[in-house]
């Protein structure tokens, strides 16, 4: 299969140290061009990547005829916009988490897609992750039970003025960039929506972000609850707990590539906090997989496991625990 050719909008972190170098470790994936608003920063990463082609600005990148998907990991509040010039240029866009600032502004790449036949998708890469998957079929096979109770935390400590996450006014904050995680792997396993969500949240007095957001969510048949901060020292983990057992999901979301992970599996006997057994998966890098599986759909249309319709419903979960956080009660999803 002839890989994607990609380019890169900005020379982000999260692109420059992680996401690119797995992408060009798979098979389906050729990095041709990065953009900056700045020409010497594009040059700098592409010369350090090994990217035969920058451009000096992200206009350019979209003109590219020769660029078939764009990888976009701009600020948060830039998502959608970009997402949108780059379908109308008719590229297939891989877009960084989360998708947009609302559901609303999620729901027009809905158009933006259709119109082009493209091909869009929320860069969630846990959801490629194999233990997720294994975790999802346990739920499916019934092996704990009925799954009736998720409990996630994501956590740690940035107190960069400059960061993007502790500025309101690029969609910095907490809940934005990692309580989606918890929200989007509870409806994963569950494969359901909430009907109404809760938060109580806490804003930095200087950022004005949301810095400490604990939220429940009522799926109705189970209840989802999780904390993530950006001020507390770092931690993750996910656990589901079932009528007859419980998965402990001890790396859910941030991994090294090579570092093996493992799920811990109870099945309630005393004391309960000790695992009966335990599911072992060696390292893979989840960028990797998100790359190639994206550009495999690309060359295969096949349908993607993540449609932008998912994204917008992810979306619609954040707007209800915003506007919780505002009103100080449940809100409906
Ligand atoms: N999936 C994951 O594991 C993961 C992890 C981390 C972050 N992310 C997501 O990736 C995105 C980028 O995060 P990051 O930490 O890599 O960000 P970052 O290092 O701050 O990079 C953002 C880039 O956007 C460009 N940019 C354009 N306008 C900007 C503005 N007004 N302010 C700041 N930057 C601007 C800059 O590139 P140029 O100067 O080159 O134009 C900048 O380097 C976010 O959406 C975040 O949620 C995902």
């Amino acid at each position: 299969m002839e890989p994607v050719r990609w380019g890169v909008l900005s020379t982000a972190k999260i692109g420059t140290e992680k996401v690119i170098p797995a992408m060009q470790r798979g098979t389906l994936c050729r990095i041709e061009a990065i953009a900056s608003r700045n020409q010497a920063r594009a040059s700098e990463a592409a010369a350090r990547l090994g990217i035969p082609r920058t451009h000096d600005s992200y206009e350019a990148l979209l003109a590219d005829p020769e660029i078939e998907a764009i990888y976009n990991p701009l600020p948060n509040h830039m998502h959608v916009a970009w997402t949108a010039r780059a379908a109308d240029a008719g590229k297939h866009v891989l877009c960084e988490k989360p998708l947009a600032m609302t559901a609303a502004e999620a729901e027009t790449l809905i158009a933006a897609r259709d119109r082009a036949g493209v091909r869009i998708e929320e860069a969630f890469m846990v959801r490629n992750n194999p233990q997720w998957l294994w975790a999802r079929e346990q739920v499916r096979s019934g092996r704990i039970g009925r799954l009736r109770a998720i409990q996630g935390c994501l956590t740690y400590r940035n107190m960069d003025p400059d960061n993007i996450r502790n500025r309101v006014e690029v969609g910095g904050g907490g809940l934005y960039d990692i309580g989606s995680y918890p929200i989007t792997m509870s409806r994963f396993v569950l494969d359901a929506e909430p009907t109404r969500a809760v938060a109580l949240m806490e804003r930095d007095p200087d950022f004005a972000t949301d810095r400490l957001t604990s939220a429940m969510l009522d799926f109705g048949d189970a209840q989802a609850s999780f904390t993530c901060a950006t001020q507390l020292a770092r931690f993750q983990t996910m656990q589901l707990l079932g009528t007859e057992g419980w998965l402990h999901v001890e790396l859910p979301f941030v991994m090294e590539p090579d570092r093996d992970c493992r799920i811990l599996i109870g099945d309630g006997t005393f004391p309960g906090a000790l695992a009966a057994s335990e599911q072992r998966f060696s390292a893979v890098d989840q960028y990797t997989l998100q790359g190639d599986g994206f550009s495999e759909r690309v060359r295969t249309g096949a349908p993607s496991p993540f449609p932008l319709e998912n994204a917008v419903r992810n979306m619609a979960v954040i707007d209800a625990l915003f506007r919780s956080a505002a009103n100080g009660g449940w809100e409906a999803v």
